[in-house]
């Protein structure tokens, strides 16, 4: 499970968020609107809690932006955000709606094994850690992307059971297909926990992690859980 993605697993996986990109900006549309004034207040008090007060902008790197709800909301917080998706048609979505928001983001296109270079000082991660193929190769390529004392934000969950998938094809359409189709080459592909993600973050070069308050609207996944959002600073 260590070492370097396997490309193929990765191209896969991209395929399937290509296939989903225009479902999953129409599920952005319909309820994060709702979310957005909470989930700004949450970057900037984990941000404040991790790395102390600073004034904007700090350099931020958002992997696996989809539509780009995290980025545009850091871009909104003064931040110079980069955000990076393996999906064209997911990036697409994302650059609609910075300028539809009157925000100015870098928009990069790649696999968020191997994040751009810069020395970043904060890498967020909002519902993707699950989806790589490489999470510790990841994790520990964020680290070297950041500069020392930099930090990482990660928010996840526990998201399907097989069950779950077969059971309510409608919930999600074509999830039973996608989802499980990506778990032939995804570690985490029902999800990660807290303490699976706390326990990948020492090995890839983080220190203690920190604990914040998921923003998960109650009853929106019925049956997923386990949100969590983590931050942990690279270790000097
Ligand atoms: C569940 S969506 C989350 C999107 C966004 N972060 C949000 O909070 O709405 C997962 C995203 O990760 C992207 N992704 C999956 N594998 C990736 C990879 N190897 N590199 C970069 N992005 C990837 C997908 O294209 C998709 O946009």
């Amino acid at each position: 499970m260590s070492g370097a993605p396997d490309p193929a697993a990765v191209a896969s996986v991209t395929r399937t968020w290509e296939g989903r990109a225009a479902r999953y900006d129409r599920y952005y549309r319909a309820y994060a609107e709702a979310g957005r004034d909470a989930w700004r207040a949450l970057y900037r008090d984990a941000i404040a809690a991790l790395l102390g007060p600073a004034e904007p902008p700090l350099r931020v790197l958002d992997v696996g932006t989809g539509t780009g709800f995290a980025a545009i909301l850091l871009a909104e917080l003064g931040h110079e955000v980069t955000g990076m998706d393996a999906s064209e048609r997911m990036l697409a979505g994302a650059r609609a709606e910075a300028a539809r928001r009157g925000v100015t983001i870098r928009w990069r296109h790649g696999d968020g094994h191997t994040p751009p270079e810069g020395r970043y000082d904060l890498v967020t991660c909002r519902y993707v850690l699950w989806t790589l193929p490489a999470p510790e190769a990841a994790l520990a390529a964020w680290a070297r992307a950041l500069r020392p004392g930099g930090a990482v934000l990660i928010a996840d969950g526990l998201w399907h059971t097989a069950r779950q998938l077969l059971r309510f094809p409608r919930l999600l359409p074509g999830a039973a297909r996608d989802y499980l189709g990506m778990g032939r080459t995804l570690p985490y592909w029902r999800g990660i926990t807290a303490p699976q993600t706390a326990a990948l973050l020492r090995p890839a070069g983080f220190g203690p992690p920190r604990h914040f308050e998921h923003l998960m609207p109650p009853r929106r996944h019925r049956d997923s859980r386990d949100f969590f959002i983590i931050g942990a600073r690279r270790e000097k």
